[in-house]
């Protein structure tokens, strides 16, 4: 559930029209709501119980320090990737010793703020990985806490490109290696072995994956046992789908009941590292319709957000539902591919959706708070869009919109 209704046919972020926002901070404009965030990450949180739990929130779905600073106010921990993810939770409140690093290329220099500053646990994806921990915590005389992620070739079910717990995919360490590697770790000085993980990819929406790879690391973790390394938490990555369309996700309560059934006798701390099923649905991107044209039978609706503000539907080929802003009942409805200014063809934020608009009217592209401002660009030279986090009743600018001249900034011409 989020906090994004229409009262009296206009769209509201919680008790702030959307029309007003626009007009304030101007087109492209990501919007959050941060009720909506809060509930989300309450709902992981409650679900757990009184089983020991630690909810990382995964950066890379929307890095804002707002909606960092959010979570850090709940307590959260978080899930990096990268020395800037890590900047990024510091500057925003966020507690180091919450912060998990997951990743499969980390540098030593990664590495070494990351021990500087004391985060929880690094997820090690390779043996090469682990032997540059040593040697880096060697020299800066730390111990590194590690877990190793498992790769325990799971289908997911997802979109090939987000999933990431099959043998062929780049990540982690197969279950069958595993075991060796956590032997040598347990040999190493400098290194501490805390956990284990796995992450199996993203949008998931059926539970069965998650519990399949969780009977796997299961047998991995009693093997363990058997060689005399004891673990104290098990991290199952994030995962969770949402409603884009018509998809029904578990709920995180039946995820999470169907996760303690199979954990609940082990003494482990779960920590989990869900993004989307945050973030997606508490964001909106609005856009205006900036021409609207006709070629043979297909409408185009013309909009002035394109695949650099939000590249899922030219990426994944993502279904993301679209709306009126103010919703005119009087207008006609229409078929409209609704795409972007960007010369591609791939520039599309939705086709084939029915719309009642005219020329000059504001969209929302729904369920736009996960990798969304997070993998947006500079293509075609267009600026970074505002983003704003409405709280209540207020509307606050968290991200200023890009100047023109600052898309050049960092280069120069020769002398
Ligand atoms: N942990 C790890 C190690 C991950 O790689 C990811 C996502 C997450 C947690 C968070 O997954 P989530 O709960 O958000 O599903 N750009 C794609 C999604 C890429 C996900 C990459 N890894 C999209 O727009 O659909």
């Amino acid at each position: 559930m989020d906090f994004f209704h229409y009262q009296q046919n206009q769209l509201m972020a919680e008790q702030v029209p959307v029309k007003h926002i626009a007009e304030q901070f101007g087109t492209p404009l990501y919007i959050y709501s941060r009720a909506t965030l809060e509930r989300h990450w309450h709902a992981f949180d409650k679900a757990f119980g009184h089983h020991p739990h630690l909810i990382c929130f995964a950066v890379k779905s929307n890095p804002n320090i707002a909606i960092l600073n959010v979570m850090a106010k709940l307590g959260s921990g978080f899930d990096i990737v990268s020395q800037g993810e890590l900047e990024r939770v510091l500057a925003a409140g966020g507690d180091a010793s919450k912060v998990i690093f997951s990743g499969v290329a980390k540098t030593e220099a990664e590495i070494a703020r990351a021990l500087e500053v004391g985060i929880r646990c690094f997820n090690v994806e390779s043996e090469a990985e682990l032997e540059r921990i040593n040697q880096v915590a060697g020299k800066l005389g730390k111990v590194a806490p590690i877990s190793l992620r498992v790769n325990p070739d799971v289908d997911a079910h997802t979109h090939p490109y987000i999933s990431t717990g099959l043998k062929e995919n780049k990540f982690g360490v197969s279950v069958e290696q595993a075991r060796e590697v956590y032997r040598r770790a347990a040999q190493l000085a400098h290194i501490k072995i805390t956990g284990m993980d796995c992450h199996i990819g993203s949008q998931l929406t059926e539970l069965q994956p998650f519990l399949d790879a969780t009977d796997r690391v299961i047998v991995l973790m009693e093997q363990l046992k058997a060689d005399g390394i004891e673990l104290e938490h098990l991290d199952l990555g994030g995962g969770l789908g949402v409603t884009y369309r018509d998809e029904t996700p578990p709920h995180p309560t039946e995820y999470a009941k169907a996760l303690l059934d199979k954990l609940k006798d082990y003494p482990l701390e779960i920590i989990l590292e869900p993004g989307r099923a945050i973030t997606a649905n508490a964001g909106i991107l609005v856009t205006k319709v900036e021409y609207l044209k006709r070629n043979g039978d297909i409408h185009f609706a013309i909009v002035d957000a394109g695949m650099n503000d939000m590249i899922r539907p030219a990426l994944y080929e993502a279904y993301m539902n679209i709306i009126e802003v103010d919703r005119n009942l009087t207008r006609e409805p229409q078929v409209y591919n609704v795409v972007g200014p960007i010369c591609e063809s791939s520039d599309f934020l939705g086709k084939q959706r029915t719309l009642a608009i005219a020329q000059g009217d504001l969209l929302a592209q729904r369920s736009a708070g996960a990798y969304g401002a997070s993998m947006s660009s500079n293509y075609n030279s267009r600026p970074l869009t505002a983003e704003v986090m409405v709280d209540d009743d207020k509307a606050h600018l968290i991200r200023r919109r890009q100047n023109l001249d600052e898309l050049w900034q960092l280069e120069s011409v020769l002398p």
